[in-house]
């Protein structure tokens, strides 16, 4: 059964679709044809997202401001979207922070975790059961090629784009005759504008220009691997011989020299 194609009756979801990686992936999406379901805080971008796609591709968009964070918020959009016909989930907000944990806010670093890895299981668990009555779905979750070994200084990070890689890549195999793909999204370094807490100059220096991809070229790379039912994305070939250096290279060899770099880029 091949990935579900665009359908009035059905919606493609897309969380953190209000900037980066996801407003890519809803543009791209709805260039596909799909109708929309899009989610993240800042409603008055989303609403400007829904009008350009709208306008653009003839598409309906759904506007759902959502904090994930939050678990009243994410129950209420995980309650909808088990009633509805999800064709495809991007599942893809997350925030970073950078520092030694104990210097970090802990209430930062618990509200990462809810929406690093606590909204995407609670979506994905979510959208599965009508998919796998359908026989049919695509689940694209956004994890990083930070999740492939520890990294000091961006711990919690880190570890949650861990579990999202083995998650999906799991989930994956569970799926593989029911009609349902999972293809992970594990990316290097994509150019979708840096948090405030990262000095510009500071990643000059560090990650070299060739590293970087755009949101465009991901979001096209990421749905062309859904489609064809990958496991795994990487896009740019040299995001791809990093993300084989972190998979393959000793953990104890990895973590002091990646944890430097992130030290560097401001976390320490
Ligand atoms: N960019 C990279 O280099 C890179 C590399 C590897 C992996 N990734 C992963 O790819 C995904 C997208 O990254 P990006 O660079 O595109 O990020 P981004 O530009 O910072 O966008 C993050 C998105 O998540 C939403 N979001 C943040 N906090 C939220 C919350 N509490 N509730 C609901 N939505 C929330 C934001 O919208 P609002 O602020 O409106 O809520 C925004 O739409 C993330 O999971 C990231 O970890 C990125």
């Amino acid at each position: 059964m091949p990935l579900p194609a665009p359908s009035i009756d059905a919606r493609a979801v897309v969380t953190g679709a209000s900037h980066g990686i996801g407003e890519a992936l809803a543009t791209e999406l709805a260039a596909r044809g799909y109708h929309l379901i899009v989610t993240a805080r800042r409603e008055s971008l989303l609403n400007d997202l829904a009008e350009r796609l709208s306008t653009r591709y003839g598409v309906t968009v759904d506007v759902w401001p959502a904090d994930l964070t939050d678990p009243t918020h994410r129950a209420k959009l995980a309650d909808e979207l088990a009633t509805r016909n999800v064709s495809i989930l991007c599942a893809n907000a997350g925030v970073a922070t950078l520092g030694p944990v104990a210097e970090l806010d802990p209430a930062g670093e618990r509200a990462l975790v809810q929406l690093n890895v606590v909204a995407v299981h609670d979506l994905v668990l979510a959208v599965l059961p009508g998919m796998l009555a359908r026989g049919a779905g695509g689940i694209l979750i956004s994890g990083s090629a930070a999740g492939n070994s520890p990294i000091p200084n961006n711990a919690a990070y880190s570890s949650s784009k861990a579990f999202l890689n083995t998650f999906s890549e799991a989930l994956r195999w569970e799926l593989r005759s029911t009609g349902v793909y999972v293809t992970l999204l594990a990316p290097g370094p994509v150019n979708s504008g840096l948090p405030d807490f990262v000095e510009e100059s500071v990643v000059d220096k560090v990650i070299p220009d060739y590293m970087w991809v755009s949101t465009e070229y991901t979001a096209k790379a990421s749905l062309d691997g859904l489609r064809r039912n990958k496991m795994r994305v990487v896009p740019g070939l040299p995001a791809k011989a990093m993300s084989l250096a972190s998979t393959y290279l000793p953990r104890a060899v990895l973590a002091p020299i990646v944890g430097n770099v992130y030290k560097k880029l401001g976390g320490g």
